[in-house]
């Protein structure tokens, strides 16, 4: 499929790519170091519209479609991935799911402010003892009278500390396996809800990674995201959309490689000549662009099925899969090319390495997006 982007998604993504270098960049490397979250950068990315950004306009968002998301994101992690993990996480698991189940109040309470960027928003599943299997989840909510009580600990929660309000899942009938888990919209003010261990990472260090311990902590009846038993539903399709969203991390961060490959070794002169000029890293380069325009097709085509309605879950995790992994590569290729200066951290290219470990992990590892692909196929030729 050839993409012709439209005039208004080649604005929003040059608008975007002007921010990000600007804004994002100069202090993305000492993020890196002091693990500040950006607070300040999220209020203007709130202001330019791209906390919420297909979210429709009356619920604070910019109506954007999910071609122009992902040129965006892509635009912002080029710049800083810890950046475009929280934005990637605010405007697809959170938002749209808050869009998609939420009730008006929800909708008027924390929709709004979410997709702003007044509020940060985090999604609540995985559990220590639960990570790829989210079914096997022990986190409980009991009914009691107009309330429920919520009794949990959720494990490597992004923006845990920063958000002001989250999605948690819990079991609300233990017999009935992936039926029997609900989501809850909780205000992260919430009596019973702390803040427990935060995760000193390998990367994305200006984005906080934390546990949320929940303990007899009571939401009233409202606070249910869908119905009774959407819980596990609700995640999958959060996680659909997503994925695609860390697959455009992926590219973002991918080029940020190569063009920093490229200008280091058109500077790096070795045997009389700029290393660019050998054969063997002319091939280094073909084969990382070849890779990251590759990706950049699935992640186009993936979003393009998800602004028809189409099903798109098999092309949501095959852009992930791709995409994650080859940027892992590309990184790796990055250092190489840059010699024993891209293993210092004077270079941007032993932050990208690190900060791309974990795309082949989060929202899903590379191993469940085979699953889940595989199952497609499988489910597709049996009809
Ligand atoms: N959309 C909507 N519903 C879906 C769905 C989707 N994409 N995928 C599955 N479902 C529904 C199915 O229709 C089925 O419902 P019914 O019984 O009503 O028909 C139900 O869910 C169960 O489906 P499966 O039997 O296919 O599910 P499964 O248990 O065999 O497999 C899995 C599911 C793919 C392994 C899934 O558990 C999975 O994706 N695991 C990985 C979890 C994950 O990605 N965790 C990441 C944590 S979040 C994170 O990292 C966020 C962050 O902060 C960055």
């Amino acid at each position: 499929m050839l993409f012709n982007l439209t005039e208004e998604q080649l604005m929003i993504q040059s608008m975007v790519r002007e921010f990000s270098r600007k804004v994002i960049a100069p202090t993305a490397a000492e993020r890196d170091k002091t693990k500040e979250f950006p607070k300040k950068n999220f209020k203007q990315m709130g202001e330019l519209g791209l906390m919420g950004m297909m979210i429709p306009p009356e619920y604070g968002g910019e109506g954007a479609d999910t071609i122009s998301y992902v040129l965006a994101l892509s635009e912002i992690a080029y710049s800083c991935a810890s950046t475009s993990v929280v934005m990637s996480v605010q405007n697809s698991i959170v938002c749209e799911s808050i869009l998609k189940f939420g009730t008006e109040a929800q909708k008027e309470e924390f929709l709004i402010p979410l997709a702003s960027g007044k509020m940060i928003g985090a999604f609540a599943l995985t559990e220590p003892d639960a990570g790829s299997d989210p079914v096997s989840q022990s986190t409980t909510a009991v009914r009691d009278g107009d309330d429920y009580i919520i009794d949990g600990t959720k494990r490597f929660i992004t923006s845990g500390k920063n958000c002001g309000a989250v999605i948690v899942t819990a079991k609300t009938d233990e017999s009935a396996k992936h039926k029997g888990i609900s989501a809850f919209l909780v205000s992260k003010k919430t009596p019973g809800l702390v803040v427990g261990h935060v995760e000193d990472k390998m990367g994305l260090r200006a984005s906080d990674t934390t546990d949320l311990i929940f303990e007899n902590c009571r939401v009233p009846a409202s606070a249910l995201l869908g119905k009774e038993g959407d819980g596990f539903k609700i995640a999958m399709s959060g996680l659909d959309g997503g994925r695609i969203g860390i697959a455009a991390q992926s590219l973002g961060v991918a080029q940020a490689a190569m063009d920093a490959a490229v200008k280091y070794g058109k500077g790096r002169k070795q045997f009389g000549s700029a290393i660019t000029k050998h054969q063997g890293i002319r091939w280094q380069i073909a084969d990382m662009a070849t890779q990251i325009e590759a990706a950049r097709q699935l992640v186009l085509s993936a979003a393009a099925m998800k602004d028809r309605k189409e099903k798109y879950t098999t092309q949501a995790a095959m852009a992930k899969l791709f995409a994650s992994e080859m940027v892992n590569q590309v990184t790796a290729r990055a250092i190489q090319l840059h010699g024993g200066y891209g293993f210092t951290k004077d270079y941007d290219v032993e932050r990208f390495y690190r900060d791309a470990r974990v795309f082949t992990i989060y929202e899903g590892t590379s191993e469940i997006q085979r699953v889940v692909i595989s199952n497609n196929i499988l489910k597709d030729k049996r009809k």
